[in-house]
């Protein structure tokens, strides 16, 4: 199964390089028999993502020619061979007079930094200089992506770039255990990452859906532990999760032979990208437990995720495919995983316990730290040094680790105010298997919510951090988990525009960043991912609405946002549906009292689309005081005591801090200040079951004048069943007639002991 797949995606590739060169020689005739018709109009130099340091146009193109010069010193040999193997995707005209693209190798006196270079672009030569081979590689792929962003490759706008990388590690993460993908794709893959300077390509080979690397001293990791009873992870995952032999009818899987392993990293090498192997341990290791069982507590098959660490025989293993791993990927650090693992076993393991006990250590944390660092020691031994997710804090950090930050950035600050080095990788922010717009809109993702504005404003360095601590803050990393993400197009389609965005976090100083510009840029890019055939995410037609309230003016200040660039938004506040010629969005505006507003963005054929509703209500509980007679988890703080009142209403997201949780019985008072006439009292919540947040059984409103004496609570039940998967919200509401009160008590049954969270109390 595996081999055709590979057959057919190589064919597929052989047609697309055909299609291409055909195109490239259509146009090289044109110029052959005109040359001197060759349009003036290139692409602006100004468009380079990630921006660079500093960009400068000059009059004129610089025109590759077949003949074209390369010069270059024998240091920096690898930077023309990756541009020599990109030019030769063209089929350039040769021309008499030729141009030359000379590297030079720069001197101290140039102020180049480590991985820095400038490119002079002049009509007839193209100067580059940079301190060392990662440099002049940067630069080339500055070139390549220059080409790609023009209409006609063949001629680039002259002018200088001075450029330099903001952080030393820009990382990319690829998960190919919950669903496996073939080496052409990761090779292109890689391309894709070195056109937008990213360095280090972190591949997740091993997890419990599958093993994916040859490991020769046990065989059955590849024979057995790649492959399972189910295609799809969300079926395998629900059904037993069973493994089968390479071959068997049905079994899905795979796995890269050293060979090919080795194949990516030269591959990945002359593009500038080094391969981070990530090999998990003591959890996630269901599959070699399965093929393996004599190193899990149990002994038993599909019993235990994590290896027995009370057992010689597991280091021994750890040991000899580290060996095996070392000998393929030269890499600095070698990613051992550690995140997730279950304690469990270990708490009822004999050999485990009495590990505790030879080592003196306290607990089970410890004892996962005992291996961590056990593990570091031989990695050391070797000249690699560990790398683990943020699991390999707890009971203790290893000597010379680095640290991926994945639980929020908690992790990643302790360790740098321990002096580690940190790579920020932190879920809300850089977890590119979440949706990146309304899940309803989108195909079945793990959960969460990350437009990739929400990526481009990521800053890897945390406010808090001290100034002689943020030094241990090496870069940042998105990554691709691939439970939900079953082919390599949907994989295309989770990872772009969102890691272009990431790109400019990665490289781009904080001062030259700025949305909007990234966002004008960007228009270009989608065509350069046109052209390279790239399944990407497309920019959305819905509005977003903003509401925020102004006590001043006693109205909601209404804003709205697309995907579409300078898209024309038309909108109503009738709650007719807009059309194109209702009222056109062109600043922030002010409604008062409730009002339902509705925008539509109208594309260049005049299509209005669906329209989003948005219900604004500057309600009379805005500002005003809440007493808790019970408090809110302390992990989902949103606004702490404004929260329910401050106006705002959540988004689809409880990661956007307006969502005040709540795992026991939410019971408040709202002060009104004075006795005050009521029409509707709400309280708003949110279901999603995915996530384990459910609707409370039942709301409930009393009222009182002095605080102390309440009347009688008025109960309304939820009707929105446990079942509902589907993200849901709730406005539990109830109206009066002739009422007046000063104080409101709201109460939510959560006799469930789930989640609940709740945004605003509305009173009107
Ligand atoms: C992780 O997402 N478990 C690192």
């Amino acid at each position: 199964m595996k081999k055709i797949g590979s057959v057919l995606v190589a064919v597929l590739f052989l047609m697309v390089l055909l299609f291409q060169q055909a195109l490239a020689q259509s146009t090289s005739a044109t110029k052959q028999t005109a040359s001197v018709i060759i349009s003036p109009t290139t692409t602006s130099l100004t468009n380079i993502i990630p921006k660079p340091v500093s960009v400068k146009e000059a009059p004129g193109e610089f025109i590759f020619y077949r003949n074209t010069i390369i010069e270059t010193p024998a240091s920096l040999l690898h930077a023309k061979q990756l541009l020599q193997s990109q030019l030769s995707n063209y089929n350039f005209a040769a021309n008499k007079q030729g141009t030359t693209i000379k590297y030079i190798l720069a001197g101290s006196a140039d102020k180049i930094a480590k991985e820095g270079y400038t490119i002079t672009i002049a009509p007839n030569a193209i100067v580059v200089k940079a301190k060392n081979i990662q440099g002049a590689l940067l630069a080339t792929n500055t070139l390549v992506q220059i080409q790609l962003l023009q209409k006609n490759a063949q001629q680039i706008p002259c002018g200088t770039i001075i450029d330099s990388p903001r952080f030393e590690y820009r990382g990319m993460h690829m998960d190919v255990s919950r669903n496996f993908y073939p080496i052409s794709f990761i090779k292109k893959y890689l391309d894709i990452m070195a056109l937008y300077k990213f360095n280090t390509f972190h591949w997740h080979l091993t997890d419990g859906p599958g093993w994916r690397l040859q490991i020769n001293s046990y065989p059955k990791l590849t024979s057995m532990a790649a492959f399972r009873t189910h295609n799809d992870w969300k079926s395998w995952w629900n059904n037993e999760r069973k493994y089968l032999s390479e071959g068997d009818p049905n079994a899905y899987g795979g796995y890269y032979t050293q060979v090919q392993a080795k194949d990516i990293v030269a591959y990945a090498s002359a593009r500038g990208i080094t391969v981070i192997p990530e090999i998990e341990m003591p959890g996630h290791s269901e599959e070699v437990l399965a093929a393996y069982p004599e190193l899990s507590c149990s002994g038993k098959p599909y019993v235990n995720d994590v290896f027995c660490a009370g057992n010689e025989a597991s280091f021994e293993f750890i040991e000899k495919v580290l060996t095996e791993v070392m000998a393929i990927f030269p890499s600095k650090y070698i990613h051992i995983g550690g995140d997730e693992a279950g304690k469990g076993a270990w708490k009822k393991c004999p050999k485990c316990q009495q590990r505790i006990k030879n080592e003196s250590l306290k607990n089970e944390e410890e004892l996962q730290s005992y291996l961590v660092k056990r593990v570091e020691k031989f990695l050391n031994k070797n000249n690699r040094n560990l790398l683990g997710w943020d699991e390999i804090i707890e009971g203790g950090l290893s000597p010379n680790a680095t640290v991926m930050s994945w639980r929020g950035e908690k992790g990643g600050i302790q360790a740098a105010n321990e002096n580690h080095d940190v790579i920020m990788t932190p879920g809300g922010e850089t977890y590119f298997d979440a949706y990146q717009n309304i899940p309803s809109s989108q195909p079945e993702a793990i959960g969460g919510y990350l437009p990739m504005k929400r990526v481009y404003n990521y800053n890897p360095i945390p406010a808090v951090l001290a100034l002689d601590k943020q030094k241990y803050i090496k870069g940042t990393q998105g990554q691709l988990w691939s439970e939900y993400i079953p082919s390599t197009t949907h994989l295309e389609y989770m990872s772009f525009p969102r890691a272009i965005a990431l790109s400019e976090v990665g490289w781009t100083p904080v001062e030259n960043k700025n949305f909007d510009n990234f966002s004008s840029r960007l228009q270009s890019h989608y065509l350069l991912l046109q052209k390279l055939n790239v399944n990407y995410y497309r920019p959305s037609t819905i509005v977003e609405v903003f509401s925020a309230p102004d006590m001043n003016e006693q109205k909601n200040k209404i804003s709205f946002t697309s995907e579409i660039f300078n898209a024309n938004i038309r909108y109503t506040i009738d709650g007719s549906t807009p059309s194109i010629n209702s009222l056109k969005y062109e600043q922030p505006f002010y409604v008062g009292g409730e009002v339902t507003i509705k925008a539509s963005v109208i594309t260049n054929d005049g299509v209005v689309h669906e329209p989003t509703t948005y219900f604004s209500n500057y309600h009379k509980a805005i500002g005003k005081k809440v007493k808790f007679n019970t408090l809110w988890d302390k992990s989902y703080p949103a606004q702490t005591e404004s929260t329910l009142t401050n106006g705002i209403i959540g988004s689809i997201t409880y990661s956007d801090k307006q969502w005040l949780g709540y795992l026991i019985d939410f019971d408040v008072v709202v002060d009104m200040d004075s006795i005050t006439p009521l029409n509707k009292i709400g309280l708003r919540f949110m279901q999603y079951v995915g996530a384990g947040v459910y609707m409370p059984k039942s709301v409930s409103y009393s009222f009182s004048d002095d605080g102390i004496n309440f009347s009688t609570p008025i109960k309304i039940e939820n009707n929105i069943p446990d079942t509902e998967r589907k993200l849901s919200f709730k406005t539990f509401e109830s109206s009066f007639t002739n009422t007046s009160t000063r104080y409101i008590r709201v109460q939510a049954d959560n006799s469930r002991r789930q989640f609940l969270f709740t945004d605003e109390v509305i009173v009107n």
